[in-house]
């Protein structure tokens, strides 16, 4: 067998991998590598790459990798021996005589993928062993149940060089280890020992799309460095190229048409826990393009979850900065920033499930933040300092290579440029008067105005309809801080009824105050908060966690309008679809019905239309 391993790196050696894979597919150089649409999978666009140099294909889409003699055996159905004999008639090399034993042990070869499937099985068994005890409460005591270790494959890695002996026992070559990052020359030493490359850690094992474990990820469990050690890149793991749990995220986020990228393994693992199985993360470095055009694979719009403190905020913005030469029409990205610098693992552990959904129910679409990185904190004062601004903007414009989506980015910038810039408009007051413009209103250069959009009145006689908790937290929320949503919608939530009584006593009260000061400047949403307080109202303002995350997220006001006009619209149309229900089913039911009880049903019906309308013309 040794001699026919050596004879297979001869024929490496000497036998061109661009050449064997040339005869097959069409290659085209690019940088050291060649690249082709993969002949191993059904592809548009080439994933499928060949290092001369390195002697191995790679194929980012399928997986598929190898050597000469992998592909002679994928591409054209070689049993192995006659893959290598035509590979040394293709060298001119004569065969090496085998034994019987050597045919046998030939057909048994281990692909990197089942040797790394192997490491990640001893891991899994270590956890178990006495010797992995502390791992396993390691996880344990981090919220980790057995079934959420079993699910993710939760390992543990001895101090022992235990992996090497077990992968050597099976006839693994320390080449192969060594290959796949397992194992690892001591570089303390020149001895030329070869160590576990994982030791005493907790392992976190990473799968590709096609579920099979390319690389590891390993934890300490105190507060040594590097808190994670991750796989050193290898044949099969490339870690631009990976999103951590996307094997199980992508059917989950196809249904959900979602997939939440977040910063950590513990983060995705906690989010799966709560009901979020559709989360990835990268691997310890900010997020690529090549991970971005695999989340648009699973949802249009994926959510990238940051902590709200200054480094995440950072990457949401080099986030952008990676994504805006890749936009296409339809695709795009949005931000959930999570409040006191928690991430979604804490966050989770701390509030919920639904509280999270109320995030991810109120993200940040990246043209916002693209505007806010460009002008938080930045001095607008002067002619010149504005122009400025207008200059950096337009030139992360101009990164955008879609041409259709850069001209609307273009538009859109122009838009906020004029109203909040050349209007002298900048930093509005949160009161009556403010003169945010932004783009919404102004879709296709002409004025739409909210409150113009048709008011569809809610017939005097019906009942109030009941406006979930939620909604209301989120609309009292909303109010409390931009107070110059007060006039706007005080009409139209009138008629409904706020199912809890301290948010129904916060608006009214809101109101009351609202109206006092009509005609103040200064009125703005500390003034407010602070005389909410002043009437006994400070413990349910606290309950608005909403308004934390506005001062976190500093929504635009004109977003918030939207927000809350979809919201009670919908509840309208809700409430309506149930009223119709009920008189069709009266209508059914009795033996003659008056020409009221008809027209009454078609007023529900025109009413609902009405409000049918009125939502499409905001979205
Ligand atoms: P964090 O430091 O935010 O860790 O790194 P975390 O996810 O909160 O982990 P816990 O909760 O302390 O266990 C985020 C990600 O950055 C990478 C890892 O992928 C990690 O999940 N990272 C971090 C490294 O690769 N190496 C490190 O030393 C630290
Ligand atoms: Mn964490």
């Amino acid at each position: 067998m040794a001699d026919l391993q050596k004879f297979i790196e001869e024929l490496r050696a000497k036998v061109s991998i661009v050449d064997v894979v040339g005869a097959k597919v069409k290659l085209v150089r690019k940088g050291r590598e060649y690249s082709a649409c993969c002949p191993f999978h059904n592809e548009k666009t080439p994933s499928f790459t060949v290092n001369e140099a390195k002697g191995f294909y790679h194929c980012f889409g399928c997986g598929a990798h190898g050597d000469i003699v992998k592909f002679e055996m994928e591409a054209n159905g070689l049993p192995f021996l006659e893959a290598v004999q035509k590979l040394a008639n293709k060298a001119g090399l004569p065969m090496p005589k085998l034994s019987h034993e050597e045919h046998v042990k030939s057909e048994e070869r281990k692909t990197l993928y089942e040797i790394m499937e192997m490491a990640v099985q001893y891991f899994e068994r270590c956890l178990r062993l006495p010797e992995g005890r502390h791992g396993l409460e390691y996880f344990y005591h981090r919220g980790l149940s057995d079934e959420v270790i079993s699910h993710f494959r939760l390992g543990y890695a001895p101090a022992n060089n235990g992996l090497k002996s077990w992968l050597s026992s099976k006839g693994i070559s320390e080449h192969e280890m060594m290959e796949l990052g397992l194992a690892a020359m001591s570089s303390r030493d020149n001895s030329g020992k070869i160590f576990d490359f994982f030791r005493d850690r907790v392992i976190i094992p990473i799968f590709d799309k096609a579920n099979r474990p390319i690389a590891f990820g390993g934890r300490v469990m105190n507060d040594g460095q590097p808190k994670y050690l991750n796989s050193p890149e290898t044949p099969i793991f490339n870690k631009r190229h990976v999103l951590y749990n996307l094997n199980n995220a992508r059917e989950k986020g196809y249904n959900a048409k979602n997939i939440i990228v977040c910063e950590g393994y513990m983060d995705v693992i906690a989010l799966s826990r709560y009901g979020f199985e559709y989360a990835v993360a990268p691997l310890g470095t900010a997020l690529t393009e090549e991970q971005i055009l695999e989340a648009w694979k699973v949802c249009d719009t994926p959510t990238l979850c940051f902590d709200g403190d200054g480094a995440g905020i950072r990457a949401a913005i080099r986030s952008v900065d990676r994504a805006l030469p890749i936009l296409k029409p339809g695709y795009s990205l949005r931000y959930v920033f999570l409040p006191d610098g928690e991430d979604p693992d804490e966050f989770l552990q701390d509030k919920g499930h639904e509280a999270f959904e109320q995030h991810l129910a109120n993200t940040i679409p990246l043209v916002d933040l693209l505007w806010r990185k460009n002008t938080e904190n930045v001095p607008m004062n002067t002619p010149e300092q504005k122009a400025l601004v207008e200059q950096n903007i337009m030139s992360e414009v101009a990164k955008i290579t879609n041409e259709q989506v850069r001209n609307y980015y273009h538009q859109e910038m122009r838009q906020r440029i004029y109203y909040q810039l050349g209007k002298g408009a900048w930093s509005p007051k949160y009161g009556r008067n403010s003169q945010d413009k932004s783009s919404y209103a102004y879709r296709n250069g002409k004025k739409q105005n909210y409150l113009a959009v048709p008011q569809v009145q809610v017939q005097v006689a019906r009942p109030k309809t009941d406006l979930d908790e939620l909604v209301a937290k989120f609309i009292v929320s909303a109010l409390a801080f931009y107070p110059a949503l007060i006039s706007e919608f005080e009409e139209k939530i009138g008629m409904f009824s706020l199912s809890k009584p301290e948010y129904q006593q916060l608006l009214d009260a809101m109101v009351d105050i609202y109206q006092n000061h009509v005609d103040d400047e200064a009125f703005d949403s500390s003034v407010l908060c602070q005389e909410l307080k002043d009437r006994g109202l400070g413990a349910v303002l606290a309950t608005l966690w909403e308004l934390k995350m506005f001062r976190l997220q500093k929504p635009f006001i004109t977003n918030l309008r939207h927000d809350i006009e979809t919201k009670l619209t919908e509840v309208q149309v809700r409430q309506l679809d149930c009223e119709i229900r009920d008189c069709l089913a009266k209508l059914e039911s009795a033996e003659n019905f008056s020409e009221d009880d008809y027209a009454f049903y078609q007023n529900l019906k025109k009413e609902r239309q009405a409000l049918i309308e009125a939502k499409d013309s905001l979205d």
